[in-house]
């Protein structure tokens, strides 16, 4: 879909959206939507090659770009990604909480240390970033967007840390919307469905899966990336300016009859055992 003939294609020019996770994947998705109506584009991730082949898509849509590498788990490490996004770019309208680590593992077999990576990944690293944004974002009246997915309010096998990652990181966002209202500070949660081709998808599910999958999901397609990232910029723009606390599916449907399809999936994956 063409955005701009939907939205304006001024309708970010001037304002500065952080990424975090944003070398690739969903988050580059959405990055790239912002960037096509007139935003530039700040983009952190644990790999400084990656973002800077990211960056370079991101420039071709004409986005003045600033990248540096951040583990969200460093606190540190992340503000000064924000701080140099700030000196390069201005102070930060939109942050995207993204950055996020899967894999599937039945419970039992799950390490503690494997559990904690990924709490630290999502649910961790996604307040680091909106505690880091926070000033930048008290200055510009800006909007945080986070990643969420439907692990956060239904159990799927073989997620466990997943769930409990994503429902904090929901929980969190709908206390942020009540604490930061008042400095004029929106936040928001989105719920992709299986978005083609990303690194989630990969992880998630065997390769050759994608058309047994679409006809599981109601809307009988695969997402693609702008389907995540059209709700992101309608988010973060003034439509939505009395938006905030809420939880916004973009799957496609996927979510309503259960979990039992990525049961399936999952069953495939290990042998129907
Ligand atoms: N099954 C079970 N346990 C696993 C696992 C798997 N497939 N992959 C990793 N783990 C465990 C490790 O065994 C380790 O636990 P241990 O110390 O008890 O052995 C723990 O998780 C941490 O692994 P490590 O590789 O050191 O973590 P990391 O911080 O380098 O990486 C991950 C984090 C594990 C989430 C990794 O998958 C990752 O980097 N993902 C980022 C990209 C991604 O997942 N994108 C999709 C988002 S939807």
């Amino acid at each position: 879909m063409d955005l701009t003939r939907v939205f304006a294609p001024d309708l970010f020019d001037g304002k500065t959206v952080f990424v975090t996770g944003g070398g690739s994947g969903i988050n580059l998705g959405i990055a790239k939507c912002f960037a096509r109506l007139g935003a530039d584009v700040a983009i952190c991730g644990r790999t400084q090659e990656k973002l800077d082949a990211a960056a370079e898509e991101l420039r071709a849509l004409g986005a003045k770009v600033s990248t540096r590498a951040a583990d969200v788990r460093d606190m540190d490490a992340l503000s000064a990604a924000m701080e140099t996004a700030r000196d390069e770019l201005g102070p930060i309208d939109v942050l995207v909480a993204g950055a996020a680590g899967n894999f599937p593992a039945p419970a039992e077999k799950l390490s503690a240390n494997g559990f904690k990576s990924v709490i630290d990944i999502d649910l961790l690293g996604s307040f680091n970033a909106a505690r880091s944004a926070f000033e930048q974002l008290k200055e510009t009246n800006g909007c945080i967007i986070f990643i969420s997915a439907g692990q956060a309010f239904m159990p799927y096998a073989m997620q466990a840390h997943v769930g409990a990652a994503k429902a904090g990181i929901d929980n969190m966002m709908r206390t942020l919307a009540l604490e930061w209202g008042r400095f004029g500070i929106r936040a928001n949660s989105i719920v992709p469905g299986p978005i083609r081709g990303t690194e989630g998808m990969k992880r998630l599910a065997p390769a050759g899966m994608d058309d047994k999958l679409a006809k599981l999901v109601p809307m009988q397609r695969m997402g693609e990336v702008d389907d995540v990232g059209q709700v992101a910029c309608f988010l973060a723009s003034p439509l939505a300016g009395y938006v905030t606390g809420s939880l916004v599916m973009a799957d496609g449907g996927m979510n309503l009859p259960g979990s039992g399809v990525w049961a399936q999936v999952f069953g495939e994956m290990a042998g129907g055992k």
